[in-house]
């Protein structure tokens, strides 16, 4: 699970009545070598933290599990605990001590507390989830219960892995798909008591909730690197495959779109007057991507927006909006969020989403799944591809149901689509130069990034990919924006990769030859991405990467590789972890 969080990280179990653990600062190993130095005692019951820091700096103390005073309970806590100030203060008045500076140390002195005074665990953990505000995934063990656990969520990731004499709980499957596939999605406000051979589900108030089972398609190589350095650039390798399955079963021979999943009468699709598409970091760039397409081919407005910055700023969404959230991981809290303010408003929501069972999904009123297979690497590649894949079904389902295209019309575009995937590979087969340019970049400080139309979304998350991973300040311009401003930044030898649209089918592609000029006049070393066969850029391009030949609506589909690549290649050389860049994690569950 290191992949959520990587701050600090720490174990305890439950044997001969009495609760060991071990937590460090750092990344796993520092708590690995400690518990090789100091062994816990063998025993069945365990549980396990990965740590980013909210509350409190990423120290041994504020590594979870945090244990109640008297060592009776020990728990774990995703999420924020809104109201820990107040809880903290009632606990402190009464003489509990705290350990630590974290807000989720109170969950645990108030489960302590409580179980202290004799009440039963899973009655207990109610208790505290009824006086807890925020976000939460909580997971206990009681030192007097060697067969037994708790565990609880709000707002926060939580499922159940259903073994053989055996039981799991995780924040994602992940965590136990090498012992299970049978799984368990909790739902909003639940806890669940689990014991080797019993799950027993229940809301916070103690009556019996539904639950859904579920069985996890991949297994656990998915989830393994098979070979490679790091889960990024497997990711990256495994693109063609993703996005080809995002694609797969959603058309007919024909070319016609077939959403099943969708469940939304296709009356209702009529009457959508505005497209919202809301995300956060690449699944927004994602959306940028999108929204050209989208309104091309319905002619329905669709304005994209950063999810965290939707919900507060009041937005006019209507029971005749349509609300599309894009999340690879579908627990985004920022997006999550941005649902539930559309859902009030009477919109309906469809999600785009690469996780099964997460709270995203659940909470929309239909999902169209990417099928991506499980992304680790903490920044975004396949997710991308595949969430512009699934953007562009959906465009064209609209499209055909409202009639805003003719069918032969969406059967070529859909055809286009369907043979991206080898063009994909072939853009990842001929990535050697990209990898040797990379050792040129060892020492620079700052690279710009420019496109037009589809292109400048793909200019952000090439620059996004150099800065998360690579820690790089490289920004990304509409190249025709660049004389209003962004120019100025050019100086003596500054890399620019510029994006170039396709040749003799594209409007724009001349301007932006005109903005390689431009900047190469002023001094810049142009790195250029242009389909095969291009050679008006030849003569302005002091580095040329070759494209495949498609429309210009799905060059993001290609032109984004090798920007991935890029920004693995570099990260590797400067030695970072490209996996698990600083600050950043997966799957970010809080506001
Ligand atoms: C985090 C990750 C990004 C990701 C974003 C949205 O910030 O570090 O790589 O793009 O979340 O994630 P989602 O799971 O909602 O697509």
């Amino acid at each position: 699970m290191e992949y959520r969080g990587y701050d600090s990280a720490g174990v305890a179990v439950v044997a001969d009545g009495a609760i060991s653990y071990r937590k460090k600062a750092g990344k796993i190993v520092n708590l690995v070598a400690d518990l090789e130095a100091n062994p816990l005692p063998d025993s069945g019951l365990g549980i396990g933290h990965t740590r980013w820091a909210t509350h409190g700096g990423p120290t041994d103390a504020n590594a979870h599990p945090h244990v109640s005073t008297g060592d009776r309970v020990a728990l774990i806590h995703n999420g924020i605990i809104e109201n820990f100030a107040v809880l903290r203060a009632e606990l402190e008045a009464e003489g509990t001590e705290f350990t630590s500076e974290t807000d989720s140390e109170a969950a645990a002195q108030l489960l302590g507390r409580e179980v202290s005074a004799g009440v039963d665990l899973a009655d207990a953990m109610r208790a505290v989830c009824n006086r807890l505000e925020g976000a939460f995934t909580l997971v206990a063990v009681d030192a007097l219960e060697p067969h037994r656990l708790v565990a609880a969520r709000r707002n926060s990731p939580l499922v159940v892995g259903v073994g053989d004499g055996e039981n799991f709980v995780a924040s994602d499957v992940s965590a136990f798909i090498e012992f299970t596939r049978f799984a368990i999605e909790l739902g909003q406000d639940q806890v669940v008591d689990v014991t080797a051979d019993s799950i027993v589900v229940t809301d916070f108030a103690g009556n019996p909730a539904d639950t859904h089972p579920f069985e996890v398609t991949w297994d656990l190589s998915a989830a393994e690197k098979s070979g490679y350095d790091w889960f990024m650039r497997k990711e990256i390798y495994e693109q063609p495959r993703a996005v080809a399955d995002t694609l797969l079963g959603r058309y007919n021979t024909d070319g016609s779109l077939k959403l099943d999943e969708l469940h939304i009468p296709e009356s209702e699709l009529r009457l959508v007057d505005k497209i919202v598409i809301v995300a956060c970091g690449t699944a927004y760039y994602a959306g940028l991507v999108a929204k050209y397409a989208i309104e091309h081919w319905t002619r329905i407005a669709c304005e994209v927006e950063i999810a965290s910055e939707f919900r507060y700023r009041d937005p006019i969404i209507t029971r005749s909006t349509l609300v599309v959230t894009l999340s690879q991981s579908g627990e985004t809290a920022d997006t999550l969020m941005a649902i539930r303010h559309a859902r009030e408003q009477h919109a309906k929501v469809i999600a785009i989403c690469n996780t099964n069972g997460a709270t995203i999904p659940r909470e929309s009123d239909a999902v169209i799944y990417t099928h991506a297979g499980p992304e680790i690497g903490v920044a975004s590649t396949k997710g991308f591809l595949t969430q512009v894949a699934a953007c562009y079904l959906l465009g064209l389902y609209l499209a055909q149901v409202r009639g805003t295209m003719y069918d032969d019309e969406i059967h070529a575009v859909m055809a286009e689509l369907a043979a991206t995937p080898p063009l994909i590979q072939k853009v990842l087969d001929e990535l050697d130069p990209i990898k040797e340019l990379a050792k040129r970049f060892i020492d620079q400080k700052s690279v710009l990034f420019l496109g037009r139309h589809v292109g400048y979304p793909v200019a952000l998350e090439g620059a996004l990919k150099l800065k998360e991973i690579a820690y790089l300040h490289a920004e990304g311009f509409p190249a025709g924006e660049l004389k209003h401003g962004p120019i100025a930044l050019v100086e003596e030898g500054i890399p620019i990769f510029i994006i170039v649209p396709p040749q003799g089918r594209d409007q724009l592609h001349d301007k932006v030859v005109s903005n390689i000029q431009e900047v190469r006049a002023r001094g810049a070393l142009t790195i250029v991405l242009a389909e095969e066969g291009d050679h008006e850029v030849d003569p302005y391009a002091d580095v040329l990467f070759r494209l495949p030949k498609v429309s210009t609506l799905l060059q993001p589909l290609v032109a984004t590789v090798p920007l991935q690549m890029f920004a693995c290649e570099l990260a590797t050389l400067k030695g970072y972890d490209v996996d698990q860049p600083r600050n950043l994690a997966k799957s970010v569950t809080v506001e």
